[in-house]
């Protein structure tokens, strides 16, 4: 290893101060029970209009919460929450309701968001808190709502504060829920737990500044994160990225110190051909010689590598739930900057399958690395379907802005299946049509050109070529990736979008 390597090495591990084990990302304790527990403050969940009865307390004491439930209006509606005094004589100084409607029909996603607010609303320092679901007459049904809960608290209490030198104390709470059947909600809890720590890997990828964060620094946090699962790891660097003719991939990360990588990381949980997760890791987007000239079109262009995230989280909750799916994320991972080695607006360059390819905007980066990803895919590992995801255009925030990611799809049931993951998730996608394009991105110099009109469909188009016959679907999540204040189940920074999303959606395929 020479010096200059030995250091970046270094700079790696210091900067990043990762996560050794999944715990490190959450500080709380959950504990399933089906005894009544006490604490100082008790959550209890309450179906519509239903009287509410705490065990071990007396008719006075419900009484007494009945009358504050009446007071605050508090009617047991899906997602209302509200705190009170607990009456005299309970031990227990706060009483948070927490509605649950009718508890059939309340969807996964109400119940995270509940979490998430009732994670906003408790304090930090408690040190335990119960939650008690077994007003909920169903036990299958309450087993359901409280994993769900307790994975909206899970999501929420994330932090991305290691670049704080004092950063504000994480919540060191004990959850103890109280259910009718533990064994089952635990079961379900163990699932979700997998998935949010996917999407905490996803965070972290995604929000790591740019200067940190360059393609071999994601490598290397992504092979910490998977290292105890059961995923075979491919690691591609700049140089084999050069040999095997990806010239797209490398083209990006010509103007960097950092050149191209490509990660594959493979979970094998069935004989059936592989799903490929193919996610856009542009580590920074200064948008090259096309720079991006204005400050706010620049700033958060570390979150370019927020499909890179999604794919990896996706791989890696699939992987930690022992799934019988075989899924495969890639994830082609550059740095779009400018120096005298950059790429130029016009140069011409040839792809990994051959194609020539004009690069008529350095901007349009992401679809390049993509392109020979999707060849690689093909290549390598014959999917029976391709998923792209990618922080891809402007042209989409304009369209959709944040509330829905556009997606794009070449088959019926890898459309009928994202749709419903969008609904189930609530990262919700809305299709774009590609058939009324005809020569979007031909070029009058080379085969095809990077740049076309509409332009979320023109990165579209491009995605598709490089997909080949292999059934594909799209989905462009920019803008998608980072929330600037607390919403719902994120707390201010990254999302991790993609990663719930991806995971529903090859669980839907496996239906
Ligand atoms: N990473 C950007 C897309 C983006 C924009 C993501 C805003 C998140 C928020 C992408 O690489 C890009 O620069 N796209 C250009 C393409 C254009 C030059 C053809 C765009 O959409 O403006
Ligand atoms: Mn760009
Ligand atoms: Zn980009």
């Amino acid at each position: 290893m020479s010096l200059q390597r030995a250091i970046s090495t270094l700079a790696i591990s210091a900067a990043l101060a990762l996560p050794a084990a999944a715990s490190d990302y959450l500080s709380t304790n959950v504990r399933f029970t089906s005894d009544n527990a006490s604490a100082s403050t008790r959550v209890v969940f309450v179906p519509e209009d239903q009287s509410i009865a705490v065990e071990g307390w007396t008719a006075e004491q419900n009484q007494a919460v009945a009358r504050a439930a009446r007071i605050e209006a508090f009617t047991g509606a899906a997602s209302q929450h509200v705190t009170l005094i607990a009456p005299e004589g309970t031990q227990a100084d706060h009483l948070m309701l927490a509605g649950v409607g009718n508890p059939a029909e309340l969807s996964r996603f109400n119940a995270e968001k509940l979490g998430a607010a009732i994670a906003a609303a408790l304090k930090p320092e408690l040190t335990d808190v119960v939650f008690d679901t077994r007003l909920i007459a169903n036990p299958g049904v309450a087993a359901e709502i409280s994993a769900q809960v307790a994975h909206g608290i899970d999501l929420r209490n994330y932090r991305f504060d290691r670049y704080q030198s004092e950063p504000k104390a994480r919540p060191q709470t004990t959850y103890h829920w109280v259910t009718h059947s533990p064994q089952v909600a635990e079961r379900h809890y163990e699932d979700y737990r997998a998935i949010a720590e996917g999407v905490f890997v996803a965070r972290d990828i995604t929000a790591l500044p740019g200067s940190d964060g360059y393609p071999e620094a994601i490598v290397e946090l992504a092979k910490q994160a998977m290292s105890d699962l059961d995923i075979e790891l491919t690691i591609i660097t700049p140089e084999q990225v050069k040999e095997m003719g990806m010239g797209l991939l490398e083209s990006v990360s010509a103007g960097s110190q950092h050149g191209s990588y490509l990660l594959a990381a493979h979970y094998k949980g069935s004989d059936e051909a592989p799903i490929a997760l193919v996610g856009k890791g542009n580590t920074f987007d200064t948008g090259g010689y096309n720079l991006k000239t204005n400050s706010s079109s620049i700033l958060r262009m570390q979150t370019d590598k927020a499909g890179a995230g999604a794919v990896i989280g996706a791989v890696m909750a699939l992987a930690k739930q022992q799934a019988p799916v075989n899924v495969v994320a890639i994830a082609p991972l550059s740095h779009n900057l400018i120096s005298g080695s950059a790429t130029l607006p016009g140069d011409v360059v040839k792809a990994g399958d051959g194609t020539l390819v004009e690069i008529a905007n350095t901007d349009a980066e992401g679809r390049l690395i993509l392109g020979d990803a999707n060849w690689y895919a093909n290549d390598v590992f014959k999917p029976r379907a391709i998923a792209n995801i990618a922080t891809l255009t402007g042209s989409k925030v304009g369209a959709l802005g944040t509330g829905y990611a556009a997606m794009f799809a070449s088959a019926d049931d890898l459309r009928a299946a994202i749709i419903e993951a969008g609904k189930v998730t609530d990262e919700k996608v809305w299709e774009l049509p590609l058939d009324g394009y005809p020569g979007i991105i031909d070029s009058p110099l080379a085969d095809i050109r990077n740049i076309g009109s509409p332009g979320t469909q023109a990165g579209a188009a491009f995605l598709k070529h490089f997909a080949g016959d292999t059934p594909w679907i799209h989905i462009d999540m920019a803008a998608d990736a980072m929330v600037s204040s607390p919403t719902g189940i994120h707390p201010a920074g990254p999302t991790g979008f993609g990663v719930r999303l991806l995971t529903e959606w090859v669980h839907q395929l496996n239906k």
